[in-house]
């Protein structure tokens, strides 16, 4: 996780989304979304898959009309200006890239149509591809590139524009799972700290929160809660923030009367006496941690523990009461305590 300074915009600076909203007849895509992007901040945009997060983005982007709500960029009013007036880049999950044009050609393209000088247009590009490690890589076409390489020619074309917002929808979810592990400080240095708001869509809670500041969870198309990563963590707003964040997810407790008890498995602990009683049911071992799985009277529960832990196979289990989340059984909402 990212500990970073938190971000002060002078008045007006960044993004600014107030109330906006998308219906589709009956439908609604976004209820009136709020939400402050400072210059330089990542936000993420984190839900499941149908959430609204693309959406999100293409409101953004200018791509389609809100229903209702205004979009500010740098104090001003951007909500009726055109996808080409916003100067807004967006970076989709398909590069897009044409197969049959090299890497700097794919990159001219977009500037050549928009009759951008020749000698200013090599410039540009020149000192994009030397920003993202590809100038050696400027010849080639994309399928002589790595999955890498090619989301680095999407993100150069993207920041060749000069954006004053950078939209960038699940751009990693082509590569495979070390590869985007590896690229995630990579994609901070480039696009993080400067002087654009950057909204990153993931649905990979982990992504979230190893590239952002700020995360913001949608679900249903409704905001759930923003905040650090350790902020939605430990103080989940309601169950379903709880279950989102954190692998292996909390357990929650069947409710005996209107409240739901949530424990994260890494706050489980075998005790003495005087515990919840458990018996091992099945064991994964990932070599930094082990998984344990425990059947209880309720119900079964996930613990993480240790790699060289030994443990008996029936157990007493407890927890710090400071780690205990309680929930309201019937709206999700988190109560303060039991
Ligand atoms: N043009 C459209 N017409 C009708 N429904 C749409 C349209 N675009 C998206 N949706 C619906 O809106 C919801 C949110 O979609 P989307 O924003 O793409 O989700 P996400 O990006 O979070 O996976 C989904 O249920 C999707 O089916
Ligand atoms: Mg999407």
């Amino acid at each position: 996780m990212i500990e970073s300074m938190p971000v002060e915009p002078s008045p007006g600076a960044g993004l600014r989304i107030e109330g906006l909203s998308r219906r589709l007849g009956q439908r609604t895509l976004l209820a009136e979304l709020n939400l402050e992007v400072g210059p330089g901040e990542c936000l993420a945009l984190l839900g499941p898959s149908g959430c609204g997060k693309t959406t999100t983005l293409r409101l953004l982007a200018g791509l389609d009309a809100a229903s209702a709500g205004r979009i500010l960029l740098d104090g001003s009013d951007i909500t009726q200006q055109s996808a080409g007036e916003r100067r807004v880049a967006m970076v989709f999950q398909s590069y897009a890239l044409y197969p049959h044009l090299s890497v700097a050609d794919n990159l001219a393209l977009g500037l050549r149509i928009r009759g951008m000088p020749a000698k200013e247009r090599e410039g540009r590009i020149a000192a994009v591809l030397e920003l993202l490690q590809l100038t050696e890589l400027r010849l080639r076409r994309p399928a002589q590139l790595s999955g890498g390489q090619r989301q680095r020619v999407a993100l150069a074309r993207a920041l060749l524009r000069q954006p004053r917002l950078v939209l960038l929808d699940e751009p990693m979810s082509n590569l495979d799972a070390q590869l985007r592990e590896e690229l995630r400080p990579e994609l901070r240095r480039l696009l993080c700290g400067g002087e654009q708001p950057v909204v990153y869509v993931t649905h990979d809670q982990q992504e979230a929160m190893g590239m952002a500041d700020r995360i913001a969870v949608l679900r249903d198309g409704a905001l759930q809660q923003v905040g650090s990563a350790r902020e939605l963590y430990a103080r989940p707003a309601n169950r379903f923030v709880a279950a989102f964040l954190g692998r292996p997810a909390i357990n929650l407790l069947p409710a005996t009367g209107p409240r739901q008890l949530g424990l994260r498995p890494e706050h489980l602990q075998p005790v003495a006496q005087g515990g919840l009683a458990a018996r091992l049911l099945r064991r994964e071992w990932w070599g930094n941690q082990q998984l344990l799985w425990l059947e209880s009277a309720q119900g079964d529960l996930r613990m993480l523990v240790a790699a060289d832990q030994e443990l008996p196979p029936a157990l007493q289990l407890g927890w710090r009461p400071e780690h205990e989340l309680w929930f309201d059984s019937h709206s999700g909402e988190r109560l303060p305590g039991p």
